[in-house]
């Protein structure tokens, strides 16, 4: 008898047709073990946990392994799920290659910081798993081509965490902008202003902490004494780990700017900005930064600023697209259009505003598991899309890290041989690159 699991496996493999799809009742409650569909979180204490909770809202996903480094983590993380659904997750594990291994596994969540991305994606792929990846879903342009490479050689349906990319107000905006209504667009502004976010003092290194696999959370990272600020969620403030702001909410946000004004490379990228807001706090990536990338016609402008809230259009994150007719303003919440008005005329009708479902990610992860059901590769968010936006919010680090306008070909810096150096990852042995 073929089992669902059996028919993914082997379609991957046949990397084809789609002749027989088993259908799936995921709208009863009771769900046939052949039609259910087994996940496991790799790195569960934030977002991890954020995913699988929505995967959870699907009667025929199960839980049957999470695995963090950290035993508190792990621990809390195993009851929660227990509260969701009855029961613990068969599988606990502390090393994430024991959960690769698990042929029971159908779906990965890596929900681990930005430096574990590329290895942990594509063991999944290479072991025949599906993945739902988190962003920006690598630090470096090798790593964003590599996990492209993964998911194509090995017939996976890959999901990026980008889950904008499935709450339809984002499109909805982006056809009035193809409309032509605003006129010509000379600018678009995008910005993330994080004033929840707290500044981190300087903290001294200090003990691993009990029942953390420290060497396992730094990975291919460099080896350094622990130091809480590099831990749990603030790692995305230091280099090692992560890009700062900049490809942090920048992957969720230029994302839209680049589908809305449908272009894909850069002629140049420069960027400006610093630790304005806390000279003296333990950040290493800035707190205000400006990053403009040139294109023909127009600028697309990052703008982002830690502990204060006022981003531009009264919000505190979005994007507006300048048009000489009115600005269309979206973010999170829904989209509106404010005219123009010139000499106390208007150019153009004001659209009020339109809001989102804030189902985003719940959504999201449905077309992941749609997708899935069919083998169809393109997801709302494929690693496609993926890639190219987490190399495009990758470049206005490398701007900002040399301080130079860099003229970019698509693979590589042309004016820049610094800048070059910013584009492959070292990798701590014994991590290596995965070869695909
Ligand atoms: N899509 C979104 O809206 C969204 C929102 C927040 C964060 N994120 C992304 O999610 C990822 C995680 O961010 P977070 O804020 O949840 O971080 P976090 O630090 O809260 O959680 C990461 C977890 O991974 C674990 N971990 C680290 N290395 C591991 C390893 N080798 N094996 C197993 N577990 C390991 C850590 O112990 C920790 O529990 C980041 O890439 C971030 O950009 C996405």
């Amino acid at each position: 008898m073929t089992t669902r699991r059996g028919f993914i496996r082997n379609t991957a493999l046949a990397a084809a047709g789609l002749a027989v799809v088993p259908s799936l009742r995921a709208s009863s409650k009771i769900v046939a073990p052949s039609d259910r569909i087994n996940v496991g979180v790799i790195g569960c204490n934030g977002q991890g946990f954020s995913d699988l909770s929505a995967f959870l809202e699907n009667p025929e996903v199960e839980c049957i392994a999470l695995c963090d480094i950290d035993d508190s983590v792990l621990a809390r993380r195993a009851g929660n799920v227990e509260k969701i659904r009855g029961k613990k997750p068969a599988n606990l594990y502390k090393d994430w290659r024991k959960l690769i291994d698990n042929k029971d596994i159908d779906v990965v969540i890596v929900g681990t910081p930005d430096h574990w991305h590329c290895i942990q994606m594509v063991a999944a792929c290479e072991a025949g798993k599906d993945v739902f990846v988190e962003k920006p879903i690598g630090r470096t342009i090798e790593e964003c081509n590599i996990m492209v490479k993964a998911a194509k050689k090995y017939n996976r349906v890959v999901q990026v965490g980008q889950w904008q990319r499935s709450d339809p107000h984002w499109q909805e905006a982006v056809d009035f902008i193809n409309s032509g209504k605003l006129g010509k667009i000379r600018l678009v502004r995008v910005f993330s202003y994080q004033g929840w976010c707290p500044t981190i003092p300087v903290l001294p290194d200090e003990p691993v902490p009990e029942g953390v696999d420290y060497d396992m959370w730094l990975g291919p990272a460099p080896k350094r004494a622990f130091n809480r600020n590099r831990f749990h969620f603030t790692f995305r403030w230091f280099w090692d780990y992560a890009g700062g702001l900049m490809t942090d909410w920048g992957v969720h946000l230029l994302d839209y700017a680049l589908f809305g004004m449908n272009v894909t490379t850069p002629k140049s990228i420069m960027a400006m900005g610093g630790k304005y807001g806390y000279p003296d706090d333990a950040c290493e990536t800035p707190d205000s930064l400006q990053t403009i990338y040139e294109f023909d016609g127009f600028n697309v402008l990052w703008d982002h600023a830690i502990g204060i809230d006022d981003g531009a259009y009264g919000r505190n994150h979005g994007l507006g697209f300048v048009g000489e007719n009115g600005t269309l303003v979206v973010d999170r919440g829904g989209w509106e259009v404010i005219p123009e008005k010139v000499n106390g005329k208007l150019r153009m009708e004001a659209v009020p505003l339109k809001k989102g479902t804030g189902k985003g990610l719940s959504n999201h992860v449905k077309n992941h598991l749609d997708c899935i059901k069919t083998r169809n590769p393109k997801t709302n968010a494929s690693i496609e899309i993926g890639a190219h936006i987490a190399k495009f919010s990758a470049l206005g680090n490398i701007a900002y890290r040399t301080g130079k306008k860099l003229v970019w070909d698509g693979t590589k810096f042309t004016n820049d041989t610094e800048a070059n150096s910013f584009l492959v990852p070292q990798y701590r042995t014994p991590w290596n690159l995965p070869v695909v």
